[in-house]
């Protein structure tokens, strides 16, 4: 049967929405409680949408009964603190799984192509229902950031490079590309994310904020993106080695939440 899945990310598994005016609303990340949950780099995550509405963010499938990303429970000691985030989320009217800032410190595009991962949204998720795609709304304004996205999580020819200033606001399935976020700093970065649900509702909401499947890559020099390829070999080689020394297999590790 399939799942159902929008058009508009067929092409490049992501869409860039118009840019939100950031700057009109407080800082309500600063006001959430955050839990220490590490991925994809040193990172932190305050919940909105959980699976049982407690201030924790693991994968619903980790939970009993398990499930897929879908049906968060929104907390609400969260959401008074953060009403504008939580009416963001809730925009499109599209199912939401977990929902919740990250907070990622500083770090380089080399440790970004290291971090690249694929998420594990549709775990569980019953065949001829919507997939699980995320919303990526920038809160900071990161002027020298940029998400990087991978078809392939070695093969530097497929990578999008997409500029992070506040108010930046992306879609992607995330289960297909890899992703990360270079973030060189000095502060640390906040993002709100946002399982979402494929289907009619997350499809109007796209083309309401003209959904751009191309936008142009953030210009890096090619020298340090050559430096950052070797780099990222080096450490999957030696963590791969260090894995085999130990019995393990490297997917058993790798799966994000
Ligand atoms: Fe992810």
């Amino acid at each position: 049967m399939g799942y159902i899945k929008s058009a508009a990310l067929e092409e490049t598994g992501y869409v860039v929405l118009d840019r939100y005016n950031q700057e009109l609303d407080p800082k309500e990340w600063l006001d959430i409680e955050y839990n220490d949950w590490k991925s994809s780099g040193d990172t932190r995550f305050a919940p909105l949408a959980s699976a049982f509405g407690e201030i924790e963010c693991n994968g619903f499938w980790n939970h009993t009964p398990p499930r897929t990303d879908k049906d968060g429970v929104w907390i609400d000691s969260q959401t008074a603190k953060a009403p504008n985030l939580t009416r963001r989320a809730q925009e499109p009217g599209a199912n939401v799984g977990r929902c919740r800032v990250i907070e990622l410190q500083p770090n380089t595009y080399a440790d970004c192509l290291y971090n690249l991962h694929q998420d594990d949204n549709n775990r569980l998720n019953p065949d001829g229902t919507g997939w699980v795609v995320r919303g990526f709304f920038n809160l900071t304004d990161d002027k020298d950031s940029y998400f990087v996205l991978r078809e392939n999580r070695t093969d530097p020819s497929v990578e999008y490079r997409i500029a992070l200033p506040a108010g930046a606001q992306l879609i992607v399935d995330t289960q297909r590309l890899w992703h990360a976020a270079t973030h060189p700093g000095p502060d640390p970065r906040y993002c709100l994310i946002t399982s979402w649900t494929s289907g009619p509702e997350l499809d109007a909401y796209i083309e309401k904020y003209n959904g751009k499947a191309h936008v142009p890559n953030v210009e890096v020099p090619q020298e340090l993106l050559d430096a950052g390829q070797a780099e990222q070999s080096r450490r999957l080689a030696a963590r791969a080695a260090a894995l085999a020394a130990q019995g393990k297999a490297e997917w058993l590790v790798m799966s994000e939440a």
